[in-house]
């Protein structure tokens, strides 16, 4: 097993990334070291320049993110920890990919759809071949599985077009240049939604921070930011069922379950009948006790920036090893000659 995964370093770790991709990063490292397998997690700094940004901002960020990182349980000894920026391959392998993508299948990206929006003209390049970039970065590994959230579900399915069509076009007689990817998404928490809005998914870029429970919050805030979280004024039901057209206490008991580790209906068998006045607080207190370990080595790690430089120079290293093979594979099977 080949794991890879990446994450944009743009803004705080939230709990949408935590309980929809970085806690299975950690499970898998643990089982993929256990069966002789390789993980590797790297920040998307690449990523990070298709939408406008603050350098200064993306170069703490990035390093924060690998303080997070470590915080949550990814072990730079067991795990290739890395940034793109630092592993030209990624970016070279995305330019041999863009000579198999099709500008149509890139038009029907919902991401592309949802960032642009009216303003296509106006949108960076980078935004519209983003998709391509984060294919490199799974195939230049010969990924066979990806930990991701729902939302990069279809990202993924592109990855795996590419690949194919690669193979097809460019390998018919040798041993296929790629692999075809499998993204592992985690059932019970595949998309965590906004604690504003049930109808829209957690994520760093939304404008309110009540929005979302961030990795770096303390007590206070969590406790907060669940008491002000939207709800409707009806009890909560005894069974799943009885969530249907409640998105925002779909996402609450939702939270609660993967947090617990426990099946929603075990949460409603416990709350069922009960208001929100007794459910919220059980919440926030199950998410400050979970939390506040991480949030603890967060504060530690995230002051010593020599360590974290070191992490990623290491991790890098043994990223531009491990993808060579693969860029090189890519080069030749296209007819471009190198030295
Ligand atoms: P990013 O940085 O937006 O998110 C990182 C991971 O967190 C998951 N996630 C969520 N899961 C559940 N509920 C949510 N509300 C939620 N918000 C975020 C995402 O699905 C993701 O797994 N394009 C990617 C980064 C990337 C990548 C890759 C991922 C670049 N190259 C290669 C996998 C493989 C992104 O922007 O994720």
């Amino acid at each position: 097993m080949r794991i890879v995964s990446g994450i944009q370093p743009t803004g705080n770790l939230h709990l949408g990334n935590y309980l929809g991709a970085i806690r299975n990063w950690v499970k898998m490292q643990d089982d993929v070291a256990a069966g002789g397998g390789q993980s590797l997690y790297f920040l998307a700094d690449l990523h990070a320049i298709s939408q406008p940004h603050v350098p200064a901002q993306l170069a703490a960020s990035t390093r924060e993110m690998v303080a997070a990182l470590v915080a949550c349980g990814i072990d730079p000894d067991k795990s290739v920890l890395f940034n793109q920026a630092q592993v030209p391959a990624h970016a070279e392998l995305q330019w041999l990919l863009n000579g198999t993508a099709r500008m149509g299948w890139l038009n029907r990206m919902t991401q592309w759809k949802d960032k642009a929006g009216k303003n296509r003209e106006g949108a960076s390049v980078a935004l519209f071949t983003y998709p391509v970039l984060q294919a490199a970065d799974v195939l230049l590994y010969q990924a066979t599985h990806v930990p991701v959230g729902e939302d990069q579900k279809q990202h993924l399915e592109l990855a795996r077009d590419i690949a194919q069509k690669f193979n097809n076009d460019f390998a018919a007689e040798g041993a296929p240049v790629f692999t075809l990817p499998e993204p592992i998404i985690p059932p019970e928490a595949a998309r965590i939604m906004s604690l504003r809005d049930g109808s829209a998914k957690m994520s760093k870029s939304d404008a309110s921070d009540m929005s979302r429970i961030n990795l770096t919050d303390d007590a206070d805030a969590i406790m907060a930011k669940i008491r002000k979280a939207k709800t409707d004024p009806e009890p909560l039901p005894s069974d799943k069922g009885g969530l249907e057209g409640r998105p925002e206490a779909a996402n609450l008991v939702g939270i609660y379950a993967a947090m617990a580790g426990d099946s929603v209906d075990t949460v409603l068998a416990r709350f069922g009948g009960e208001g929100f006045g007794r459910f919220k607080p059980a919440l926030g207190e199950l998410l400050v006790e979970s939390l506040a370990p991480i949030n603890a080595r967060f504060v530690e790690l995230r002051q010593d920036r020599a360590a974290l430089d070191a992490i990623l120079a290491k991790g890098a290293a043994k990223a531009r090893e491990l993808g060579g093979p693969t860029l090189n594979a890519a080069y030749q099977a296209l007819g471009l000659v190198r030295g």
